[in-house]
């Protein structure tokens, strides 16, 4: 069987890695892969949202699945570019279409869908320019922290938690007159849970799920927890609280009303589904829900996974799931995401790294690298995730940790504290 990878994040060079081990597997494709995805397969220079190019290369290449990795071809319909295309249209692709990919791209339509089936979630009220003074009642009625949300994609950027409510109203007023561009011409005003967070995953072929390995990551810049939100500094799984009792609550008040929801207003998702969680008391609440896989979670749980991952991807592709099993690996998988000098914040590229042939006993997965001339240097603030397997989440991170101190480059930055509150 042959698979095309769309992507070039660490999340993508972890799929890619785990693709790779099938015995199903003949040829794995990646577009535009880094180099990372090129040791376990063959890159291809093309953008992931460039479909007539993809098109072309799926069909010269034979490419029987499409895993899709990042949600921007979601949301601009990969799916849909496939389905409607005669020639590609018996080509399954890993991924939901551009409705499905709404849970994703509109917190409005998110969180319609969760009301509408009854799924725990916060209170919310959505906000345009036409009722901007509902939603300064709604503000009124709520206790700090105040949490605004742009409707739309806003690179991770979109989501604002402040504790005055003067500013919370004249931040909505900017977000309402395009702080982040057309995404927050809506915007979704929330009540504030107060918990702790993990990400579930599931595969889902339409009908049928598998739930994968659960985990959590470490979103801020500093160690404790401190500073400026990132992409993702690193991830745990398992998550110690998201017990068989807490996860029956998740499967059966979260996700299997999502799956069957989906299913009976007909939006038919054939992907992953990501669920970020919240446990207020010992309740699971959805906080988000995404498209894709996380990253960095996806950095830890394919390390997780023991059966063949290609397994599931072609029970999404039959539509038989249901048939498939999955094993988790019981040890314990931490990464620790190394990034730029200066990240999330402006950061210089181009920087040589070196000592990446070093590690022993963890697994280098690259994120924002790219090869120039005979050397691998920084792209992107995000540079690679370094993940480790350990009986106990403290020799996990241990073995991250002394392999994450053998790579180099001007500016290097990890935290330390990965998995330490749990
Ligand atoms: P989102 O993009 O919706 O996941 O929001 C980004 C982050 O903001 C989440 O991971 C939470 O840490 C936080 N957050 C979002 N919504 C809420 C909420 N209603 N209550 C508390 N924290 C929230
Ligand atoms: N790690 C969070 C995300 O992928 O959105």
């Amino acid at each position: 069987m042959n698979i095309l990878l769309l992507g070039s994040g660490g999340r993508e060079h972890a799929m890619a890695w785990k693709i790779a081990q099938s015995p199903k597997l003949t040829k794995l494709y990646i577009a535009p892969g880094n180099p990372g995805t090129a040791q376990v397969g063959t890159n291809l220079a093309i953008a992931a949202d460039n479909f007539p190019a993809l098109k072309t290369a799926v069909l010269k290449n034979k490419i029987d699945i499409v895993v899709v990795g990042p949600e921007d071809p979601l949301v601009k319909g990969v799916v849909n570019f496939f389905a409607d295309d005669a020639e590609l249209k018996n080509i399954a692709v890993v991924g939901p279409d551009k409705v499905g990919a709404q849970l994703e791209g509109s917190k409005d339509f998110s969180k319609q869908f969760m009301f509408r089936h009854n799924i725990p979630t916060a209170g919310y009220l959505s906000v345009t320019s036409e009722n901007i003074q509902d939603g300064i009642s709604f503000l009124k009625s709520l206790q700090a922290p105040y949490v605004l949300k742009a409707d739309g994609l806003a690179a991770g950027k979109g989501v604002l938690i402040l504790n005055d409510l003067d500013e919370t109203i004249s931040e909505l007023k900017s977000m309402l007159d395009g702080k982040f561009g057309a995404a927050s011409k809506t915007v979704v005003i929330e009540e504030f849970l107060s918990g702790i967070e993990c990400s579930v995953f599931v595969i889902s072929d339409g009908k049928n799920y598998k739930i994968l390995p659960e985990a959590k990551d470490y979103k801020r810049i500093g160690e404790g927890d401190k500073g400026l939100n990132t992409g993702g500094m690193g991830a745990v799984s398992p998550v110690p609280f998201a017990n068989a009792e807490f996860m029956k609550k998740v499967e059966d008040r979260i996700i299997k009303p999502t799956v069957d929801g989906l299913n009976a207003e007909g939006i038919v998702y054939k992907g992953f589904i990501f669920f970020g969680l919240i446990k207020v008391n010992e309740e699971p609440y959805t906080i988000e829900y995404n498209a894709r896989m996380g990253d960095p979670e996806t950095e830890v749980v394919m390390l997780r996974i023991k059966s063949d991952f290609v397994e599931l991807l072609e029970g999404v592709a039959n539509g038989n799931l249901n048939e498939k099993t999955i094993e988790f690996d019981d040890r314990v998988v931490v990464t620790v995401m190394l990034v730029s000098g200066g990240y999330p914040e402006a950061f210089e590229k181009g920087k040589v790294i070196s000592g990446f042939e070093d590690v022993e006993g963890s697994i280098v997965f690259h994120a924002g690298t790219t090869q120039k001339d005979n050397d691998i240097v920084t792209s992107g603030g995000r540079v690679m995730a370094v993940s480790s397997y350990g009986k106990t989440k403290e020799e996990a991170l241990a073995n991250s940790f002394s392999n994450a101190k053998k790579i180099q480059y001007e500016g290097k930055y990890f935290r330390g504290d990965i998995g330490f509150d749990l």
